[in-house]
């Protein structure tokens, strides 16, 4: 396993991965995400004309990822409210797209009140989807730099909890530039360490059933020129076992104001793992992804998702069409557990990296302090 250490390469492009923008071409204002259901063997872009067209983006996953939702969810209010669309309608329709990842509706939210905002000020529908579509701008701007305070963080972490580098970092899902406004959250502070010499491998977890990591996590390293290699999900147990891991960075979709977070399922075992294997666990999120009106853990609704992406390897080009147009894994009529997320409760994380700074420990009351509210708020 050691001699493969020795590729970490140069950042081979910027990260320049544009993963949703704002158009106004002749026909009208568009919403435009690279279809991220495409990737790696495609980058496609989805255009989306109405709010109803970026709903179905977000339910396909072909947007997705906690803060890139919430921008998604407010350039969606503009869209509504630029096209002459019923705004409150629009904003409905999108808040519930997806249940978990609390940016969703805080995206949501700001385009929409600001939208209120200029109409009680008297002001036109059209200053009005002008105004929405400056808080979505500004929500967006704002990720980017969240993303870079928390790399900052994380990195400086990092380098307190093992000191000398030549970290062996292990990730879930997809935590990148695909999932933000700049370079992400877990994957910024890895890309960080990678910037600084200090990455020796990015241990990549393949994600089932959607394969976020494999198909998203790995395109985003291997475009950094990143030493990493992909696992299955199974497979971590064994790794830990073998001393090959020195601290585990995710993201999160909420997290409950007693520190529960809330991330793409397998992520609890890898905490569980870790905590085993005296790893650090690490959760790198903005801000936004605080939820201090979730008051723990058991309050915080998963996503069911439908069977079929278990049962199925989705291909769209499949050779074999099931129920959700893949390829069969498993007899015809199969059931399936499906959850897009699970919950880690707060004793397991060693820190939560946001770009306020670091809670650790966790507790209520330093997640409260690092958000600037009062606990209870
Ligand atoms: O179902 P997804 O792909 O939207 O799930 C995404 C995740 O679980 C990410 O880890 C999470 O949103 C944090 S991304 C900063």
């Amino acid at each position: 396993m050691a001699d493969q250490y020795a590729q970490s390469g140069e950042d081979k492009q910027p990260a320049g991965i544009p993963a949703i923008r704002w158009d106004e071409p002749p026909e009208g204002p568009v919403v435009v995400l690279l279809d991220q259901t495409r990737l790696p063997s495609e980058e496609v872009e989805l255009v989306c004309t109405d709010a109803s067209a970026l709903v179905e983006a977000i339910r396909s996953l072909a947007v997705r990822g906690a803060p890139l939702l919430g921008i998604a969810g407010a350039y969606g209010v503009a869209l509504a409210a630029a096209r002459g669309f019923d705004v409150d309608e629009a904003a409905l329709a999108l808040a519930g797209a997806r249940p978990t990842a609390v940016n969703l509706s805080v995206g949501v939210r700001r385009a929409q009140e600001a939208h209120q905002a200029s109409l009680a000020r008297g002001e036109s529908p059209e200053q009005a989807a002008q105004a929405a579509l400056a808080a979505a701008r500004t929500l967006h701007r704002e990720d980017a730099e969240a993303s870079a305070r928390m790399a900052e963080h994380g990195l400086r972490l990092l380098e307190e909890l093992l000191p000398g580098g030549g970290h062996r970092i292990l990730t879930h899902c997809n935590t990148g530039a695909l999932v933000s406004g700049g370079e992400g959250t877990a994957l910024a502070v890895a890309l960080a360490a990678h910037r600084a010499g200090q990455l020796r491998r990015l241990w990549v977890d393949e994600t089932r059933p959607l394969l976020q990591g494999a198909r998203l996590t790995a395109w985003e390293a291997a475009r950094h020129g990143m030493a990493y290699s992909l696992l299955t999900d199974n497979a971590a147990g064994s790794l830990f076992a073998a001393g090959e891991v020195d601290a585990v960075l995710i993201g999160a979709d909420r997290i409950a104001a007693d520190g529960s977070v809330a991330n793409k399922v397998g992520s609890y075992p890898l905490a569980v793992l870790a905590r085993y294997h005296h790893v650090p666990f690490i959760v790198v999120a903005p801000v936004t992804t605080v939820d201090l009106g979730t008051p723990d853990g058991a309050s915080i609704e998963v996503e069911q998702r439908p069977g079929y992406e278990v049962t199925e390897i989705s291909a769209p080009q499949a050779p074999v069409a099931g129920a959700g147009g893949g390829i069969p894994v498993a007899p015809l009529g199969a059931q399936a557990y499906n959850p897009a997320f699970d919950v880690t409760p707060p004793e397991l994380v060693t820190a939560i990296v946001t770009e306020a700074g670091v809670a650790s420990p966790v507790t209520a009351k330093s997640l409260a302090e690092l958000c600037g509210r009062p606990v209870g708020e």
